[in-house]
């Protein structure tokens, strides 16, 4: 039996009101870290979702998935990631506000074998975030092979607001993603089919909660899909939290979207059904034109990639059965009427207007672009690594209008810090998606704002990511990069002291050199060195602010880059490890 026809037959066995079956499988519920140190041991392995043909797999200290990580605001943390990987990858906190070299975007790439060991202080509130890689056009296939996780932080004014908090019990992880497979079994990347669901890594899922208040973090983990949450008995549930934050209030709602990256908070009372049955569900058939996973995509593209075969496409199907078992001995039985204060930015505030234009990059035989299918842009360009697409002073609040020129709806993630979405189209957005955000989904056509002011951290040579949390128009191009200057840090500086910064490295393929602004070094100035002094044959190419040499024909090992500039004031050499 083919895998497709395969899933279709496990969809509708769990689809439907009326026909209601038991689930097979109980929920996994990640495993926890908890403390000030953090040991992440990135490794291969495999698992049997099917009878025939394992498949193989990436994990964090296990075979298949990534545990919990629980933090409180104000711990200094060391996540030691170690790549046990057979290939280079990377480690991004999503969501936290940490310093660029912190932050695990592609230019902190760690080699197979070695170990990444970040330091920084917690900053966020109390929120659901997750950390996944973010290689250079490896971030839907690393994550798709099972690398993402939660990184839930606690703080004071939570504890405060008397939320449920017991993990596992009545505060439960809730990472939804659907993938595809070959006909090998194994994972399969940028795939309309992805038919497979995952809800914590089990498919065809199943939970006891206890009759009282629970509250659930929603992760859509996916790489394209978008899911309307809901209950199947269409009961209202409360949202708490949005992707960066817990809201001033519970906001009832039957129905939360929630696109890639995306996380919310919710709480729904069970404290009356005890012995009962209900599904949280997916309504995707009530999602628009253009959201991956709604009912079509509109412009030939449901024909042309088969994405109306999909069972999963524009229907209502379960995501988790859950059964109502007894409370717990010290249950939460009311919804909170408060939570925590929230001050959003104020427009009046605003020093910088920025404009993103989501366009594509691919030219139809007539000339004109195609707007449903990529490698789609931003500002009419692609990701390069060597690149600074933005420049933005530290402690300045920007306005950051992001116009969507294509047919397909793109969730739309900003690294460094949270905003608040202040205008969709020329409305105030949806209540749930008033409060701290750090993912927004543009629909075709639309335009959205969202205010934030870039604070604490400013760094003139690493950059921060923006980009599609769609995995595949990420690693297509569909991302740029911005460094945060201290506009005050450069009276002080004296010219060309600062080593230059080398990325990624190690590296496949071409490695950058960047330097301040002021160096006038060439490519006549650079060689390339082994381990024995011996000058490699490379191409090196002048970039702006810095250099590239092309890393891809050498053999893999350590080798050094000597720079002596014309004025032999600034000399510097340094290691780059060829991967
Ligand atoms: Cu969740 Cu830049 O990513
Ligand atoms: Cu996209």
């Amino acid at each position: 039996m083919s895998n497709k026809i395969k899933f279709i037959l496990i969809g509708c066995l769990v689809m439907g009101f009326g026909t209601r079956l038991h689930a097979q499988n109980p929920l996994f519920i990640p495993p926890t870290l908890t403390g000030t140190t953090f040991n992440l041991n990135v490794q291969t392995g495999t698992q049997n979702f099917f009878p025939s043909n394992p498949t193989p797999t990436y994990g964090i200290n296990g075979p298949f998935l990534s545990p919990t990580i629980i933090v409180n605001k104000g711990d200094v943390v060391t996540l030691n990631v170690n790549n046990g990987l057979p290939v280079a990858t990377t480690m991004h906190w999503h969501g936290l506000h940490v310093a660029p070299e912190n932050d695990g975007g592609p230019h902190q790439s760690i080699a197979a074998g070695t170990t990444w060991s970040p330091s920084f202080e917690i900053l966020n509130q109390a929120g659901t975030f997750w950390y996944h890689p973010h290689g250079d056009g490896k971030t839907d296939l690393h994550v798709s092979k099972g690398l993402a996780g939660l990184f839930i932080v606690h703080d004071a004014d939570e504890l405060a607001a008397g939320l449920p908090i017991t993990y596992g019990v009545d505060d439960i992880p809730i990472i939804v993603q659907t993938k595809a497979f070959d006909v090998l079994n194994q994972i399969a990347i940028a795939d309309h089919m992805d038919t497979a669901l995952f809800v914590n890594g089990t498919l065809d899922a199943y939970l006891t909660v206890p009759a009282q208040v629970v509250r659930f973090r929603l992760l859509n983990g996916s790489s394209m899909r978008s899911f309307d949450f809901g209950l199947s008995n269409n009961q209202v549930f409360y949202q708490v939290a949005t992707d960066a934050g817990l809201r001033a209030a519970p906001l009832a709602l039957t129905r939360l979207r929630l696109s890639p990256g995306e996380r919310a908070e919710i709480l729904v009372d069970f404290s009356a059904l005890q012995g009962q049955q209900l599904d949280l569900m997916s309504f995707s058939s009530e999602m628009d034109y253009g959201i991956f996973g709604g009912p079509g995509l509109g412009a030939g593209m449901d024909t042309i990639h088969g994405y109306s075969e999909n069972p999963l496409n524009g229907t209502d199907f379960t995501l988790v059965s859950m059964i109502v078992g007894a409370p717990t001995s010290a249950p939460i039985t009311s919804i909170p009427s408060a939570l925590v204060p929230f001050v959003p930015f104020d427009p009046i505030d605003a020093d910088v207007n920025r404009t993103i234009v989501f366009d594509t990059l691919r030219l139809l035989p007539t000339n004109m672009p195609s707007l449903v299918e990529g490698p789609f842009g931003f500002n009419g360009e692609t990701f390069d690594m060597g690149v600074i697409n933005m420049e933005i002073p530290l402690n300045s609040t920007e306005v950051w209008t992001l116009v969507n020129k294509t047919l397909i709806a793109h969730p739309f993630h900003l690294h460094d810090v949270a905003f608040n979405v202040i205008e969709k189209n020329g409305t105030i957005p949806a209540p749930e998606e008033q409060g701290w955000k750090d993912v927004v989904l543009v629909m075709p056509n639309d335009s959205v704002k969202f205010i934030t002011k870039f604070i604490t951290f400013s760094d003139e040579m690493m950059p921060y990511m923006y980009h599609c949390h769609l995995l595949h128009h990420e690693d297509d191009g569909m991302m740029g990069s911005f460094l945060v200057i201290d506009p005050n840090a450069g009276l002080v500086e004296t010219i060309n002291t600062n080593s230059p910064s080398v990325f990624p490295n190690p590296s496949t393929n071409r490695v950058y050199i960047r330097f301040d602004e002021s160096s006038d070094i060439s490519t006549n100035d650079i060689r390339l060195v082994d381990l024995f002094g011996r000058k490699c044959e490379v191409e090196i190419r002048q970039e702006i602010n810095g250099l590239s040499i092309d890393v891809s024909r050498l053999s893999k090992g350590i080798y050094n880059y000597v720079i002596v500039s014309s004025d032999q004031e600034n000399s510097f050499q340094g290691k780059i490890v060829v991967d």
